[in-house]
């Protein structure tokens, strides 16, 4: 089933921030959310697992209009849909098989020792399985996204966010961060919404990539069809001049 965004209006106080959004993404799709700093990407993906609510549209998931939902209700949609947050951070105290194992105590009945062996398996999903008993602070800061990412993936989700991923990475994190959100989508189905303003990731592994633009939609397409259009705003962020005057 598609995430269906229909019209959707957000504002803080008087500074609206989503004004009327409307897109769909498809299953198994490697999905990027474009924009510039402070354009709404975070807020877009928030409201998918009912972070934020928004003044008015709805949000289709898996078939079911999650925008207002009770938190109790939320529950099993936030089972479906794992979010990677920005900053995502480990437990220090806990091994990294611990902290990935830490859904599955928290979610399902499984013993300690259960739990554990399922975060070695997602460990070696994102070829951190060498270090499942090392600690978060003698990694680098690729190793700790990749083991955010396994945690992420304890509940298999159908359904998995990321938001700006490769943030803060050296370049060689970065591009392995990139081909193992590609392989998530290629070779386990799920489907990624990536939040991010890293041209490189988006023009390797987008599949189709909608652009916020003050309050709008600016444009929904293909890398090709970013690549070649002829809109001033979206030729800007492709060139890489996102952070320019036309910033929101
Ligand atoms: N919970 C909140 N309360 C008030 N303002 C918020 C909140 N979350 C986001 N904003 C504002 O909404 C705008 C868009 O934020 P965000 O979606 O985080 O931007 P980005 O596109 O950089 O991810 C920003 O101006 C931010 O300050
Ligand atoms: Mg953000």
């Amino acid at each position: 089933m598609p995430i269906v965004f229909e019209n959707i209006h957000k504002a803080f106080g008087d500074k609206v921030i989503l004004d009327g959004v409307d897109f769909r993404i498809d299953d198994g799709e490697c999905f990027f959310i474009v924009g510039a700093s402070g354009a709404g990407k975070s807020v877009m993906i928030k409201h998918l697992i009912g972070l934020l609510r928004p003044d008015q549209g709805e949000i289709y998931l898996d078939g079911e209009e999650v925008s207002r939902l009770s938190e109790r209700d939320l529950y099993p949609v936030r089972k479906k849909c794992a979010m990677v947050f920005q900053n995502a951070t480990l437990f220090d105290s806990m091994t990294c098989a611990e902290n990935v194992a830490l859904p599955l105590r928290k979610h399902t009945g499984r013993s300690h020792g259960q739990a554990l062996e399922a975060a070695r398996e997602r460990l070696e999903l994102v070829h951190m399985q060498d270090f499942a008993d090392s600690y978060p602070a003698e990694l680098g800061d690729g190793m700790k996204k990749r083991v955010a990412i396994a945690r992420a993936l304890t509940l298999d989700p159908r359904y998995v966010l990321f938001d700006e991923p490769t943030t803060s990475l050296d370049p060689v994190s970065a591009r392995r961060t990139d081909a193992l959100i590609r392989s998530l989508c290629d070779d386990l189905g799920v489907t990624s919404v990536v939040v991010s303003h890293d041209l490189v990731s988006i023009f390797s592994i987008a599949d189709r990539i909608a652009m916020l633009y003050k309050g709008h939609l600016r444009m929904l397409g293909t890398p090709k069809e970013f690549q070649e259009t002829d809109d001033p705003v979206v030729r800007q962020f492709v060139r890489g001049e996102a952070e320019g005057p036309m910033d929101v």
